[in-house]
């Protein structure tokens, strides 16, 4: 038996991997195939892959916990989980983009908050067979092998993972820098920070709930911390659900790296 089932919320890791799982054999059953594409808002995509994976998501998480909050990004936000300690965040398909145009860097991401923090948290990209997990005080796995964040101390030549779309010019601070690559969904990003993959990820965008909340669990379990543009610690079940840009590393760069985000944020 490994480790993570004696933990306290061993049922609720069970019910956000199996869905996880359901969800990805759905989201891989139409991967280069056949999907209709909406634009929910401008340069914000949803296909019928989004909505047949977070219904799965939600048939399953609601169906054995039915009294939980529920955040998702393809569900009506309501204020019943603002009355709850017990809530689940959910973003179907994190790297909607990048599952249009056929790129196997997208993640479905689940993460179960107890009183603000993650307590469960899934990053599972289906497409590189990728599954990430981490519980509370448990550690973070990749497909149940322990993982931990680099340990570089120099932002000198640190290796960034960046968004595919974001504007480069906010990046030339890093990329004077820094080596930056560029991948696919923000939960991706930050489970392949967890496991040491990249030194860092960070964005200037308003990041949602939804986008971060398993894989922040992830990175501040393999050892790493994850703030917003502001060097804020990372509380989740807010009103307003948007982080004003975001910062995960090791603890020896973060705080260096969160400081020139807020420089760019701040000459905008
Ligand atoms: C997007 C991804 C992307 C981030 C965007 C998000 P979606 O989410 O998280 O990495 O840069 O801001 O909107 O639309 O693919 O779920
Ligand atoms: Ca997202
Ligand atoms: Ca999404």
């Amino acid at each position: 038996m490994s480790a993570i089932t004696d933990f306290l919320y061993s049922e609720e890791m069970a019910v956000a991997e199996y869905a996880a799982k359901e969800a990805g054999s759905i989201v891989m059953g139409m991967f280069k195939g056949k999907f209709d594409v909406h634009e929910k808002s401008k340069n914000n995509p949803v296909t019928t892959a989004d909505l047949a994976a977070n219904r799965k998501i939600r048939e399953i998480i609601q169906g054995r916990f039915p009294e939980d909050g529920w955040l998702s990004e393809e569900d009506k936000d309501t204020t019943h989980r603002l009355s709850v300690s017990r809530i689940w965040v959910i973003d179907p398909i994190d790297g909607t983009k990048e599952f249009i145009e056929g790129v196997p860097q997208f993640a479905i991401s689940i993460g179960f908050v107890v009183g603000g923090r993650p307590t469960v948290g899934v990053v599972y990209n289906p497409a590189e067979e990728r599954f990430y997990k981490a519980a509370a005080g448990q550690g973070a796995y990749l497909n149940d092998d322990p993982i931990r964040v680099g340990l570089r101390r120099d932002i000198d030549g640190a290796l960034l993972l960046v968004s595919r779309s974001e504007p480069q010019r906010k990046f030339q601070i890093f990329v004077d820098r820094c080596e930056t690559k560029p991948v696919g969904s923000i939960a991706f990003r930050l489970a392949k920070v967890a496991g040491g993959d990249g030194d860092a990820t960070l964005t200037f965008r308003s990041i949602r709930e939804w986008d971060i909340c398993g894989g922040t669990l992830i990175v501040e379990e393999a050892g790493g911390t994850v703030v917003d543009g502001s060097g804020n610690p990372m509380l989740f079940n807010r009103p307003e659900s948007r982080f004003r840009g975001v910062v995960a590393a090791n603890p020896n760069l973060v705080q260096g790296l969160q400081a020139l985000v807020a420089k760019v944020l701040a000459e905008k």
